[in-house]
């Protein structure tokens, strides 16, 4: 595995392998990696001949100052996680990222505009800058996200059409701790009392499959967050899977999630559930 930290050494390798006649696979991570990160990595090196992992915590999605500031940074134990999975790493400066701040401004349309986006302005913004210059700089065919933050694909998806970028966006399933906590680099922050306590976000959306109509899954979900003293509830909303619109029944052909996001302490956690 090659560390690599300048744009131009990215661009020549990438170009250089794919030259080679071989297929490359990018996975983007802001690091402090876990297995949900190691499940994209390690299919990624299944379903291609070379593979690029970059680690970037990126400055412009974050719309919080204090969460930028907190987000784990572990360079030197994510790349021995990464050990032989990956062929490349890319681990820049946000100097060599952004010689300039970034004065990109997308509109990503509605799948942009709902939940995440409307609870974090310019996140989604800021990830369309990121991951549109990695995608330009590397030129993956795949591209490897995980659906923990779902919106986040259909967000992605649409740059890479609005921007004519041709890899595949490849979802790959939410990995969980054993008592069902969806995987974060933001687990890390929870105290162990706080992460026995938000194993309850999955169970009570598990939970809330029994429920027949969206109103009762609402309603159940709501006031079983509520029930938890540790928590604090920013949104659940139940959505059109595709469009992520918010669907008003579950007979829907594209089908119904429901997406959540919870404060447990001071660390914000989102999580979803199919029906
Ligand atoms: O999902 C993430 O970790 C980030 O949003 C991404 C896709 C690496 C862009 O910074």
């Amino acid at each position: 595995m090659e560390i690599i930290t300048t744009v131009e050494r990215l661009q020549e390798v990438a170009m250089r392998e794919r030259a080679a006649g071989k297929t490359l696979g990018m996975v983007p991570t802001m690091g402090a990696l876990h297995e949900g990160h190691l499940s994209l990595i390690r299919r990624a090196h299944e379903e291609n001949d070379v593979v690029f992992c970059s680690i970037f915590v990126n400055p412009v999605q974050f719309n919080n100052a204090e969460d930028l500031q907190k987000y784990p940074r572990t360079l030197e134990a994510d790349v021995q996680l990464i050990g032989d999975l990956a062929d490349y790493v890319f681990a820049p400066t946000v100097e060599e990222v952004f010689p300039v701040a970034p004065t990109e401004v997308y509109d990503f349309g509605p799948v942009a505009n709902v939940m995440e986006g409307a609870a974090r302005p310019g996140h989604f913004n800021g990830v369309g800058v990121i991951v549109r210059r990695l995608l330009e700089w590397v030129r993956p065919h795949k591209s490897y996200f995980g659906e923990k933050d779902y919106q986040q694909i259909a967000v992605v998806k649409e740059m890479c059409r609005q921007c004519r970028i041709l890899s595949e966006i490849v979802p790959c399933p939410i990995v969980r701790e054993p008592n069902g906590l969806a995987m974060s680099s933001r687990n890390r922050r929870l105290s162990v009392h706080e992460f026995e306590t938000a194993a309850n976000i999955h169970r009570i959306l598990e939970a809330s499959k029994q429920c027949g109509t969206v109103q009762e899954i609402k309603t159940f979900v709501e006031s079983e967050i509520g029930k938890i003293p540790e928590f604090q509830l920013d949104y659940f909303e139940l959505a059109d899977a595709e469009t992520l619109q918010t669907a008003d029944t579950l007979d829907n052909p594209h089908g119904v999630m429901g997406f959540i996001t919870v404060y447990t302490g001071p660390v914000r956690l989102i999580d979803n559930v199919k029906y």
